[in-house]
């Protein structure tokens, strides 16, 4: 399998056929972005009208965990490349496709199958690649939860190995929530494996994505760079706001950067990575890598050349990338706020009056409280600015139910 750096004509034999596997808000945005070249886009999810199918040629609802449907919709669809959009995919049914040189998977069936447990790329990075983390512990069980916690010390925080967007994850302050925090974990895992990991609380100053871009240079060979780092915010471990560039110092920066290329290296493959890392003084510590475009990195909608978006779609094609700031920027979650099916947006045009603002909402079908439905963003000549306009323009979107 290679890198298809000839583009063809979409919906003919000559066609360029691309399958995201996973088509929400990042995937919708990445399909745009392929659209744009020509590229015949096959969007795939677990459920129907999801934001990137409503953007594709073809659409298909399957579920993704399943190793055997997969497979056959590959089989039946011959995409030129598999690109994985979430982390709950059958990834080891890809990694055996990959082996038998049936599909090419961005990055890399490894880095997907490495980097949807939290096991798996803790282990690479911390003990194989050396570099800085949390301390940790894995856990079968509450005893051996337990001990982990007492080995990595208080606070510390308890994840299912199986998760993401902060579910089932929690702070655990003393021996005595111990227990609450593995039934929470039971909860909110993808996948009840019963395994989790808990970390000794890092007391960061700031937490950045460094969006990180592997691509094909002129003479073939892989060129890595980076793009401007971005802050954000979590509340549970859910990202609610971010701004690029975030200000870091020089020592802290270069070393950021020596940890997301060395992460990005072991993990191989053409495409974009958001490594999450930890920041306090010049120290930094590596959290952890998403082997495609990263919910924080939305903001580059607004403050980038190219978006995380288009510098995914032209590094997996094999194109040259350009990583630039344009402008320093923001971006605000909206939040659906309701319980409901086809929820209706109010107040988009008074969000649109704050200066330099733009607004993405994202066509989900169904709407939960804490579900995002849309992003705002702003730039400005300073981040305060953008931040707060972003917050604003955010704020002046009002879902709502229609009866
Ligand atoms: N060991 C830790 N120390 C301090 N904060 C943490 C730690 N682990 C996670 N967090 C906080 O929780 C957020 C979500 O955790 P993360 O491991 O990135 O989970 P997810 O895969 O759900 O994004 C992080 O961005 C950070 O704000
Ligand atoms: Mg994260």
């Amino acid at each position: 399998m290679k890198t298809p750096r000839t583009l063809g004509t979409p919906l003919s034999p000559t066609a360029t056929k691309v399958m995201l596997l996973g088509s929400g808000e990042l995937g919708k945005e990445v399909i745009i972005a392929l659209q744009r070249l020509g590229v015949e886009v096959i969007a795939v999810d677990r459920y129907p009208n999801a934001p990137g199918h409503q953007v594709a040629h073809r659409a298909h609802v399957i579920n993704m965990t399943d190793g055997d449907a997969l497979a056959a919709l590959i089989a039946q669809e011959q995409p030129d490349l598999v690109v994985p959009e979430i982390e709950a995919i059958a990834t080891d049914k890809l990694a055996q496709l990959e082996r038998d040189g049936k599909i090419t998977c961005i990055p890399t069936a490894r880095a997907a199958q490495l980097t949807m447990n939290r096991e798996g790329i803790r282990r690479l990075a911390a003990e194989t690649l050396g570099l800085a983390t949390s301390p940790y512990r894995f856990a079968s069980s509450l005893e051996e939860l337990q001990a982990g916690a007492a080995a990595v010390g208080f606070p510390c925080v308890v994840k299912p190995v199986m998760s993401s967007s902060g579910k089932g994850q929690s702070k655990v302050d003393s021996a005595a929530d111990v227990k609450a925090a593995w039934d929470y974990a039971a909860a909110g895992s993808r996948v009840d494996s019963g395994r989790v990991i808990v970390e000794g609380f890092i007391d960061f100053d700031y937490e950045i994505t460094l969006l990180t871009v592997r691509s094909l240079g002129e003479d073939g060979q892989v060129v890595t760079q980076f793009c401007e780092p971005i802050g954000h915010v979590q509340v549970q471990g859910d990202y609610v706001e971010s701004w690029q560039p975030c200000r870091m110092n020089p020592a802290a920066l270069e070393r950021a950067r020596e940890i997301a290329g060395k992460v990005t290296g072991d993990l191989g493959g053409l495409g974009l990575f958001g490594v999450e890392l930890f920041v306090k003084d010049d120290m930094v510590w590596f959290s952890e890598v998403s082997p495609r475009p990263h919910d924080t990195g939305m903001v580059t909608m607004a403050t980038q050349a190219q978006s995380e978006f288009e510098l995914h779609a032209k590094a997996i094609l094999g194109l040259p990338v350009n990583v630039a700031l344009k402008a320093p920027g923001a971006s605000a979650v909206i939040y659906g706020q309701h319980e409901a099916q086809g929820i209706a947006f109010e107040g988009v045009a008074d969000a649109l009056r704050v200066p330099d603002s733009d607004i993405r909402l994202f066509g989900k079908p169904e709407s939960f409280a804490r579900r995002r439905m849309g992003v705002a963003l702003a730039t400005a000549d300073d981040i305060e600015t953008a931040r707060v306009n972003a917050k604003l323009a955010a704020s002046r979107v009002k879902p709502v139910v229609v009866e």
